[in-house]
């Protein structure tokens, strides 16, 4: 399956890879930012999100390859390769399938952990209540969670337009997807494999993917450096851009290709 991105600016290249159930339009800041200092930004949508068209149900692996096959079409050969949550996870499988695609790693909000017997159940769930409800079952399951209380309360905007948004995913792109993650691989062995410097970006209050695991990931990688974003949950970018894209564009900035 091809997927459908955005290509900007030109540069030293960077990919940026979405969370669920989110598109590639959750990066629209950081893309315009580092389009403007000299970088190239390519912005895929996962197979279901953005602007593709449903798809079948492809696993985080084939997710990964989907990945690789874009940038090889691009002639992409190494690229700062970040994601978000569910895009961190795609990025860990991608890395152990083409370690030597990485000049570097950005992990925002994500684990490198697999979903434990409760996550699942919850998951298995979720995926009934779409099926009976559809995407707005999304809204009331994992909005709360997703964003901090700061967010909430001075950020109703970004709270209505992700309200929106969850409602308007389709259905068989938010089940399948559900299920990858729910299948997903234990990442754990891949930490110490990594050695090309890695920026781990976390919101303070991120009760999806929090901080105790993001510890765990700077102490095992060994080039590594974490950010916490002060009072952003598990979407931080959008949370707090200025904050996100501050410690993005200076990681960035330092990498050699
Ligand atoms: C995401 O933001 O991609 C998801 O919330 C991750 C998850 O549910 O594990």
């Amino acid at each position: 399956m091809k997927l459908t991105f955005d290509d900007l600016g030109s540069g030293k290249p960077i990919v940026l890879i979405h969370g669920f159930p989110l598109s590639k339009e959750m990066w629209r800041a950081q893309a315009d930012l580092l389009a403007a200092n000299g970088f190239r930004v390519i912005l895929p949508d996962l197979p279901g999100f953005g602007n593709n068209v449903p798809s079948p149900f492809y696993s985080i692996e084939e997710m990964a390859a989907q990945i690789n096959e874009l940038l090889e079409s691009l002639k992409i050969e190494k690229a700062i390769i970040g994601g978000l949550s569910m895009g961190g996870y795609v990025l860990f499988s991608l890395f152990r399938l083409f370690p030597e695609k990485f000049s570097a790693l950005i992990l925002c909000d994500t684990t490198y952990l697999a979903d434990t017997e409760e996550k699942k159940n919850s998951r298995f769930e979720l995926i009934s209540k779409i099926e009976n409800q559809g995407s707005g079952a999304l809204i009331e399951a994992m909005l709360p969670n997703l964003i901090s209380e700061d967010t909430k309360q001075d950020n109703p905007a970004l709270k209505a337009k992700l309200e929106e948004t969850f409602s308007l995913v389709k259905e068989v792109s938010a089940v399948n997807s559900l299920r990858s993650m729910a299948e997903r691989k234990d990442s754990s062995a891949t930490l110490e494999q990594i050695s090309v410097p890695t920026l781990l970006i976390f919101g303070e209050f991120d009760k999806v993917t929090n901080l105790d695991n993001a510890h765990v990931m700077n102490q095992r990688i060994s080039d590594s450096e974490l950010v916490v974003i002060e009072k952003a949950g598990h979407f931080s970018n959008l949370e707090q851009p200025e904050q996100f894209n501050k410690a993005l564009l200076d990681f960035c900035s330092r990498i050699e290709f």
